[in-house]
């Protein structure tokens, strides 16, 4: 029962979200938002009490993760339970993802969330965001795309995203840190943040929403 599975692997702000959400919605597809669960194992510990330095308790946290995902309306982020409660907003944070990406470069709390991951691959399709989806998840996934964008631009989008969220932010220290993020996630041993052999690369700068999906699911063979 090896259902279709389309990777978009990227950095943090190249419009991966929104895309991959889109694209599932469209085919009808499950997705998976890796991303997610490297941040609600950062937000559990927080809440746990657990350490970011204490790697055999990360691993237990990242494997009992007792983690749901809700749909919304088109247009809205995926509504994502921890144990019932609602912890959407908590784990967008700036810090929520700089803790994931540290708890990120733990081989062996990578492995604790790969079989989670892989549950995913499900009839009739699966489209999964993340970092390693291409390199590591879906090795085998018959469409690979790796989507990209200047760290300028990621910095601007996310700027405009935290000012329509009313949220007062310096785009110089946003800049610095997505500069700090990607060298992390590219540089790691475990899994780096790289396009696989056969990924489509796309870079997204300077082209809208609209524009990027329409090169997406022309890469996907869906256009
Ligand atoms: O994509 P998102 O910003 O939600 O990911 C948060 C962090 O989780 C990334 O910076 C990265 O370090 C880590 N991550 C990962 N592998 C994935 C998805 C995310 O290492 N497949």
């Amino acid at each position: 029962s090896k259902a279709p599975v389309i990777t978009v692997d990227g950095p943090g702000g190249s419009g991966k979200g929104t895309i991959t959400q889109m694209l599932a919605r469209r085919l009808g597809w499950h997705l998976l938002d890796s991303g997610a669960l490297y941040r609600l194992t950062a937000l559990a510990a927080e809440r746990q009490g657990v350490s970011l330095e204490d790697e055999p308790s990360l691993v237990n946290v990242a494997a009992s993760l007792d983690v749901a995902f809700e749909p919304t309306p088109p247009g809205e982020p995926a509504k994502v339970l921890m144990a019932g409660v609602d912890v959407t907003a908590d784990i967008r944070t700036e810090t929520c993802g700089d803790n994931a990406s540290k708890v990120a470069v733990m081989q062996p709390v990578r492995d604790a969330l790969l079989q989670r991951q892989r549950d995913f691959q499900k009839p009739p399709g699966l489209v999964a965001d993340g970092r390693d989806m291409g390199t590591v998840v879906f090795p085998d996934a018959p469409v690979k795309i790796f989507l990209t964008a200047s760290a300028e631009e990621r910095a601007q989008r996310r700027y405009s995203q935290l000012k329509d969220a009313g949220v007062d932010v310096n785009i110089d220290a946003l800049l610095e840190e997505i500069r700090v993020r990607d060298e992390r996630d590219m540089n790691r041993a475990a899994a780096p943040l790289k396009p696989a052999d056969d990924a489509q690369v796309i870079d997204s700068t300077g082209l809208s929403i609209e524009e990027v999906l329409v090169r997406v699911m022309a890469a996907a063979g869906q256009a």
